[in-house]
């Protein structure tokens, strides 16, 4: 039975007990079958997992992106129940921000670049909200899914720089048969976006360079906020019917002219 913690108290008094660091899987609820993966790999590896369902407010820059997250409490406890979590966090607001968000932590590179140049403050958000929850459950590991690739970047940057005793595992992206990779925005689209989403991977694939995938996706109806091709992956996110879609690849092991890249 999944253990549901609700207040520091609770978390800080169940990790007591623990004889060693647990795995560890961040989440803003709303679990898909990317969060599940990401939930049975800590499963595999620790002896106990705990995942945390918190819709952290500071990371959404715009109110209504905030409304439209959704809010499936029951099918979440039932999902970690199902999947054997030892323990759950549902923390509040209150107990996670109790300076309201005074103290934060900024990264003042990375965090400005693609993402962050445009959704002001995003990662003020994530860092803050993660770094107060590896405090509280102290982590062996904690997992995270690649397909938020800037994301994973900053957490290992913060673990580097803080000296924070916990190791990062990231994890592949998840995708649906089509190659459209999971998200809880998908849920937004409608059907027909739905089944022209799915071209953002497979144009992000096939272009021969940034500019050509740009040139593509605009072409498909995409509105593009950015694609750009550092660290041997090309990183996208895009607007389509109103519904923001992040995304990335590899770039290494293209297979020459191949439509997909493997992940
Ligand atoms: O990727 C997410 O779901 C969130 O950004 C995270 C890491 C749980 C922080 O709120």
């Amino acid at each position: 039975m999944t253990r549901r913690l609700e207040t520091i108290a609770e978390l800080r008094s169940w990790r007591q007990g623990l004889p060693a660091g647990p795995g560890f899987v961040p989440t803003l609820g709303g679990l898909h079958a990317g969060h599940q993966s990401l939930i049975r790999r800590s499963l595999d590896e620790n002896e106990h997992t705990v995942v945390s369902l918190f819709l952290n407010p500071t990371q959404f820059d715009r109110a209504d992106d905030l409304a439209a997250y959704p809010a499936v409490l029951a099918d979440d406890l039932a999902v970690l129940e199902r999947l054997g979590v030892a323990a759950v966090f549902v923390p509040s607001q209150d107990a996670l921000y109790p300076d309201g968000f005074a103290y934060r932590v900024v990264e003042t590179r990375l965090a400005r670049e693609l993402e962050g140049a445009h959704r002001p403050g995003h990662f003020e958000g994530v860092l803050s909200v993660v770094l107060k929850l590896f405090e509280l459950v102290r982590p062996r590991r904690a997992y995270f899914g690649e397909k938020d690739w800037q994301q994973l970047e900053l957490i290992r940057g913060m673990v580097e720089a803080f000296f924070l005793p916990v190791e990062i595992v990231p994890c592949a992206t998840v995708r649906d048969p089509d190659g459209l990779a999971l998200s809880s925005r998908n849920r937004r689209l409608t059907p027909t976006a739905r089944e022209q989403a799915a071209e953002l991977y497979r144009i992000l694939g096939r272009a021969g360079s940034a500019d050509q995938a740009r040139e593509a996706l605009g072409a498909a109806g995409f509105a593009v906020d950015y694609v750009v091709d550092r660290d041997q992956r090309r990183l996208a996110a895009v607007v389509l019917d109103g519904v923001r879609l992040i995304d990335n690849i590899p770039l290494k092991a293209r297979p020459p002219g191949g439509p997909e890249n493997p992940e």
